[in-house]
């Protein structure tokens, strides 16, 4: 069947099967589909392991000059800030914290899309045969887990106020215990990690609904500030698989960073002071 008489039937409703072929990954594409989903699946795989092992084994060297530069992955170190010192041994701030940024990832429109098709194999890729077990059991949709899912604009609000520490944290990294200020390697570390993590914030489909996506208008005022930030958000839109990548690899770098500095594998240089 010709694509134009595809399309034409497709938009008269009427329902059209796409040849595809039986068994588990067999398709007639010839580009190499299959890379994407397994780097993607090692990569998160890598990044669940590694932090479970820093969190609960390895959870020392997680900030130095006295908090002066912290972990990304430990921050916001709230035992410190809350200065809660009565805590058994085995607690540390990451495991009170990372629930957030684990419910925000884990529930964003594009990670839903990564998990489908990198862990659950449904679908496996765009004319792609799936294996058979997902064909029986099928998306059903946002429903029984899943519907959790729909929380996520919720964990926008709370994923904005750790965003917000993660700058408090970078301003932290200026100020010297002998009163002095400057910029260290430390500095940028943590400013480039709370830059991508603002670009992959602001970025989200949630967010772009908060600023202008609800009103009917942007005329002046107030609602044309926000249609300025909605089409703004909708460009960097586009490239929010970028942002979460960059922003989720910069969150262990920053750590791999903080750990080596602390355990004086490196040193932390200032570039800049005044
Ligand atoms: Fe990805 Fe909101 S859609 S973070």
């Amino acid at each position: 069947m010709a694509e134009w008489d595809r399309d034409h039937l497709s938009s008269l409703g009427i329902n059209v099967k796409l040849p595809l072929k039986k068994g588990f990954g067999k398709t007639d594409r010839i580009d190499y589909w299959w890379t994407e989903p397994i780097w993607m699946g090692v990569a998160l795989t890598v990044a669940l392991v590694y932090t479970a092992l820093r969190v609960v084994f390895w959870d020392g060297s997680i900030h130095y000059d006295d908090h002066r530069v912290t972990s990304p992955i430990f921050s916001p170190d709230i035992l410190h800030m809350l200065h809660v010192t009565n805590h058994p041994g085995w607690m540390n701030s990451a495991m009170l914290i990372l629930w957030i940024p684990f419910g925000f990832r884990g529930t964003c429109y594009y990670m839903r899309r990564v998990y489908h098709r990198t862990f659950f194999q449904n679908p496996t890729g765009c004319m792609v045969s799936k294996p058979e077990v997902s064909y029986s059991i099928g998306y059903k949709g946002e429903k029984g887990l899943f519907i959790l899912n729909n929380i996520h604009r919720y964990m926008l609000y709370l994923a904005i106020m750790i965003l917000s520490v993660k700058f408090y944290d970078v301003l932290l990294t200026t100020q010297f215990d002998d009163g002095s200020t400057a910029i260290s390697i430390g500095t940028l570390v943590l400013g480039i990690e709370a830059f991508l993590l603002f670009m992959y914030v602001a970025s989200c489909h949630a967010f772009r609904h908060l600023f202008g996506g609800g009103m009917d208008q942007w005329r002046g005022g107030i609602s044309g500030v926000f249609g300025a930030i909605y089409r703004w958000v909708s460009g960097v839109n586009v490239h929010h698989a970028f942002w979460f990548w960059t922003s989720l690899a910069m969150v262990f770098l920053g750590d791999l960073f903080v750990w080596a500095v602390a355990e004086e594998f490196i040193s932390d240089q200032i570039l800049l002071g005044w």
